[in-house]
């Protein structure tokens, strides 16, 4: 559920109409409801709080330091990926005792600096890393607390770029080296062993998988715990889906229900790395119709957001709900909506069935809380989309537009 509704044929954000927004803040911008992300992370907080259940947001899907300040407010933690992240998230006043390192490739000054501000936990993905980490501790004298990313070989059933639990993916340690490398680990001076991790993929709208990939690590954590290595917590990762489209993910709560029982069976803590859960459907990215173009075999919308600012639909084909900001009354048009990118990959929707849109008219794409002004970049130096939060009737930019001087500010220009 979202604060994103019509009134009198106007889209809001609460009691904001978005047109004001792109009015006054300029477009392509990147508008989040306060309300919504509230209520998403009360939602899954709640459903998890039987279990006891530590949330950690997956900073990479909104790394906004605004969105990530309203998250600590209601008791989240932080999944990082890096040093960036890292950094953010102490900024926004989250607390390094909730603050978990996870990723395929963290460098030591990154792993240096997640030791200096004592956070809570790394997952580590290879015993590459856990060498590095042990050497980068020592060095420190630092102790570094650890959970090892297991890769337990389940179909996420997901799209494939975001499937992360299958043999064939680069992301943790196989099932088959688990244990040994556990003991390595546990043999380590500088490395505390505490727990383990595993995150099938992102977009998950079934539940099976994450049963299945939760009683695989239950029964290792059983193995492990009959040697006496010590797991207080079991990290299931973050993966579940939103409506995008037509998709019906599982609720939190059944989500909870599903893994209760066989948690009970183990000592340990849960932890959950939700990203899109929370922040997917809290954002919406503005764009103005520049052109209207028609080709005689189809017809475009040409808009002034792109594929660098919000590429899901070009990179996953992602399907994005677009709806006009203000609603024209006619006939409904089959178009496609694209970019000022040169590139063909750059579109927002094809074929897609829209009220009458005029130049200057206002579209809203729904669903872009998550993984949209994260992924965006300078492609085709185009200053990075402005954002805005929205409380109530009132709105602030939580993110200034870049300039032209941004873009090259840290180039050599003599
Ligand atoms: N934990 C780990 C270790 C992850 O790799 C991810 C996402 C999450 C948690 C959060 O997953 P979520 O709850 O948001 O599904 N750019 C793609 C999604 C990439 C997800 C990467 N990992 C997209 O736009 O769909």
């Amino acid at each position: 559920m979202d604060f994103f509704t019509y009134h009198n044929g106007e889209l809001h954000c609460e009691e904001v109409p978005l047109s004001r927004i792109a009015q006054e803040v300029g477009t392509p911008v990147y508008v989040y409801s306060q309300r919504t992300l509230e209520r998403h992370a009360q939602v899954f907080t709640q459903a998890f709080a039987n279990l006891n259940a530590m949330i950690c947001f997956a900073v990479k899907s909104n790394s906004n330091i605004h969105i990530l300040r309203v998250l600590a407010e209601q008791g989240i933690g932080a999944d990082i990926v890096s040093g960036g992240e890292l950094y953010r998230a102490l900024k926004a006043g989250i607390p390094r005792e909730k603050i978990l390192f996870a990723g395929v490739g963290k460098k030591a000054d990154e792993m240096e600096y997640a030791l200096s501000e004592d956070i809570f936990m790394f997952n580590v993905e290879s015993m590459e890393e856990l060498d590095l980490l042990q050497a980068t501790a020592k060095r420190l004298n630092k102790t570094a607390s650890v959970a090892l990313r297991v890769n337990p070989d389940v179909d996420a059933r997901t799209h494939p770029y975001i499937s992360t639990g299958l043999k064939e993916n680069k992301f943790g340690i196989p099932m088959e080296s688990a244990l040994e490398s556990y003991r390595y680990a546990h043999s380590l001076s500088c490395i505390r062993v505490r727990g383990i991790h595993c995150h099938i993929g992102s977009q998950l709208t079934a539940i099976e998988p994450f049963v299945d990939a939760f009683v695989i690590i239950k029964n290792l954590v059983r193995e492990l715990l009959s040697e006496n290595i010590p797991i207080e917590y079991i990290d299931m990762g973050g993966g579940l889906g939103i409506t995008y489209d037509q998709e019906k993910p599982p609720l939190p709560t059944e989500l909870a229900a599903a893994i209760a029982p066989h948690l009970k069976e183990v000592p340990c803590r849960l932890i959950l790395e939700p990203g899109r859960a929370i922040a997917g459907n809290t954002g919406a990215f503005l764009t103005r119709v520049l052109f209207t173009k028609d080709n005689g075999s189809r017809k475009f919308l040409i808009v002034d957001g792109a594929m660098n600012d919000l590429a899901r639909p070009s990179l996953y084909g992602s399907f994005h709900d677009i709806r006009p900001a203000v609603v024209r009354e006619g006939n409904t048009e089959v178009v496609d909506i694209v970019g000022p990118v040169c590139e063909s990959g750059d579109f927002f929707a094809k074929n897609r069935p829209l009220p009458p849109c005029h130049p200057g008219d206002i579209l809203s794409l729904m669903s872009a809380g998550a993984y949209g002004f994260t992924m965006s970049s300078n492609y085709n130096s185009r200053p990075r989309a402005a954002e805005v939060l929205v409380s109530g009737d009132r709105y602030r930019v939580i993110r200034q537009r870049e300039t032209y001087e941004d873009l090259t500010r840290l180039e050599e220009l003599s």
